[in-house]
């Protein structure tokens, strides 16, 4: 086994999943703002801190995403943020992707952007105590798009991206999101996906990359938010097996869902049908960013010295998290 198989089953084993805890300024600031907090560097690292140090990291969180501003804080115990998150036996990971761009030559389109001075970074993170990183990518529905110019050129990015984290040592969670907004059907949203994820794996195969030591973090199969075409959890859970059954080569060692958009429970119910019927030799567990954080963190800007309040929030939602990449959570067990 590899080192980086290791590292990625250390991560995704016994129910455990990632907490994406790396949201950039910017983005951070909207989900401040919208709450009526400050979004200054200390309240970012609060937020952070309060959830790092809480008790569920330890049971249910295998590894945590990280933004460039946090890895390089210090906890209020003096720890370093990677030291704090290691401390509880989950593996700090690092988003070094530097956001989306407009695709030239499919303007609608975008393209994400870090690849320039890449390998020097990474060996920076991977002082800092990074084990695994991420890159997204992001793809738009509709009749015209994804494009094939935006299908590739986001495969052969991530493989490049893959590549450069394999040689630093660093396992690289591989994100192509087709994302949920717009009207089209669950069954577009299949036909996207599964030529979105084929087209990475060509990629990732072309450039050398060790399948059995990367995440794959994709979209489950959804209807687009606007759609009237509602599909059950029944369905989102078969039609995202079947994608990824059809798609994913078979030595990949775990797939760990993004939440996209969903709310905290339906992101739970999907994962938990997902597990239930899950046909394949996948870990399949969650990576989720909004699904995890919402609820803390709308309780946490009422109630900012609030630690344990916040923390037991934040519990609850991992633990039903974690229950449901093991197929055992059941909507009862939400208001137990
Ligand atoms: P969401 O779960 O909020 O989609 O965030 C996951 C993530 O890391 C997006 O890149």
């Amino acid at each position: 086994m590899s080192e980086l198989n290791k590292i990625a089953l250390k991560i995704l084993s016994n129910g455990k999943g990632i907490l994406a805890a790396d949201e950039s300024t910017g983005t951070m600031t909207k989900r401040l703002e919208a709450i009526k907090v400050p979004s200054s560097s200390e309240n970012r690292l609060l937020f952070r801190e309060t959830l790092f140090s809480s008790a569920s990291m330890k049971t249910c969180i295998g590894g945590v995403i990280l933004y460039d501003e946090t890895i390089k804080q210090t906890a209020s115990s003096n720890k370093t943020i990677p030291e704090l998150i290691s401390s509880s036996g989950a593996i700090p990971g690092i988003k070094v992707d530097t956001g989306v761009k407009v695709l030239a030559g499919s303007p609608q389109e975008k393209i994400t952007e870090g690849l320039d001075g890449l390998r020097e970074r990474l060996k920076e993170y991977y002082k800092h105590g990074a084990r695994f990183t991420k890159w997204r990518g992001v793809y738009n529905i509709s009749n015209r798009y994804p494009s094939k110019l935006s299908i590739n050129s986001n495969a052969h990015a991530l493989a490049r991206y893959s590549a450069l984290v394999q040689e630093c040592e660093m396992v690289p969670i591989v994100e192509p999101e087709v994302l949920m907004d717009g009207n089209h059907t669950a069954q577009d949203c299949f036909n996207k996906t599964s030529e979105v994820i084929k087209k990475c794996f060509e990629e990732l195969l072309l450039h050398n990359v060790d399948l059995t030591g990367i995440i794959l973090k994709p979209n489950m199969i959804l209807q687009g938010n606007k759609s009237e075409n509602k599909i059950s959890s029944e369905e989102v859970a078969k039609l995202t097996l079947k994608c990824l059954k059809e798609n994913v080569p078979s030595n990949v060692p775990g797939i760990a869902f993004l939440s996209g958009g969903q709310t905290e429970i339906q992101a739970t119910e999907n994962l938990n049908l997902i597990n239930r019927n899950n046909n394949t030799n996948f870990i399949m567990t969650y990576s989720y960013g909004r699904a995890l954080q919402q609820s803390a963190l709308k309780f946490w800007s009422k109630n900012i010295k609030d630690i344990q309040g916040t923390q037991k929030v934040f519990n609850h939602r991992a633990n039903m998290c974690t229950l449901a990449a093991q197929g055992k959570w059941s909507s009862e067990l939400e208001t137990k």
